[in-house]
């Protein structure tokens, strides 16, 4: 597939199905993953993936930081929710976190760093994308929940760019690709007139 239509027939899917990719392919997803701009080569990422009866676990540890959350908030979670968190990595076969470890960096400020790793998954979600399978990036609350980032073997302060939620779509079949609009994104920059000694634009305007 070409790279353009990769990006075109990316299309996230809420529910995916078996196969998980193969570990020929899950390695190249990751090193697609792993391709992603860098400034100074600091590798700010890691991949943490979940699969089988690991996901299962960690489902339940979504379920347990889920109440502590509630709890912390005053309010007792119902099965029903507990339920739905343990259940919420049953969305596919193989869920793929990308986080980012940020360092201090004389040149390389956090937002670089993190939009390092934010490329990294887009750049998964694409291979994963040209290689025939459905994907879907989301984050939510367990995103940021110390708790989560423990069991996953993160620290506090990493940041879970994603859980990338991968494998087959149901059918086999392609959702619509993107059609994107770019009405008010885009502009063409251009030097303001050169000021004259009044401060009067040589255009002949007057300064704002
Ligand atoms: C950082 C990030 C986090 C996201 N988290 C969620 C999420 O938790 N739940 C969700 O439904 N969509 C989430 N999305 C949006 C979907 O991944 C997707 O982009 C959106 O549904 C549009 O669909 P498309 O990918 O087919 O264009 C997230 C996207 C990004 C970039």
């Amino acid at each position: 597939m070409e790279t353009l239509t990769a990006i075109a027939a990316r299309r996230s899917a809420s529910r995916l199905g078996p196969p998980a990719p193969s570990p020929t392919d899950l390695r190249r997803i990751l090193e697609a993953a792993a391709s992603a701009p860098d400034h100074e080569h600091l590798r700010p990422w890691l991949f943490v993936v979940l699969a089988g009866e690991a996901k299962d676990a960690m489902g339940e540890v979504l379920a347990n930081a889920y109440a502590a959350r509630c709890r912390a908030r005053g309010q007792e979670p119902t099965e029903g929710q507990l339920a739905k968190e343990r259940g919420k990595l049953g969305r596919a076969p193989l869920v793929l976190v990308v986080a980012a470890r940020v360092r201090p960096h004389p040149k390389v400020p956090e937002p670089e760093q993190l939009a390092s790793a934010a490329a990294a998954a887009q750049n998964a979600l694409l291979a994963a994308t040209d290689l025939g399978y459905g994907s879907m990036w989301r984050t939510g609350d367990a995103a940021y929940d110390p708790e989560v980032k423990a069991a996953l073997g993160l620290r506090p302060e990493d940041a879970v760019v994603g859980f990338l939620y991968l494998g087959s779509l149901p059918g086999g079949r392609p959702p619509a690709p993107h059609r994107p609009e770019l009405d008010g994104l885009v502009t063409e920059w251009q030097p303001s007139p050169p000021m004259g000694p009044d401060g009067a634009d040589r255009a002949g305007g007057s300064p704002a």
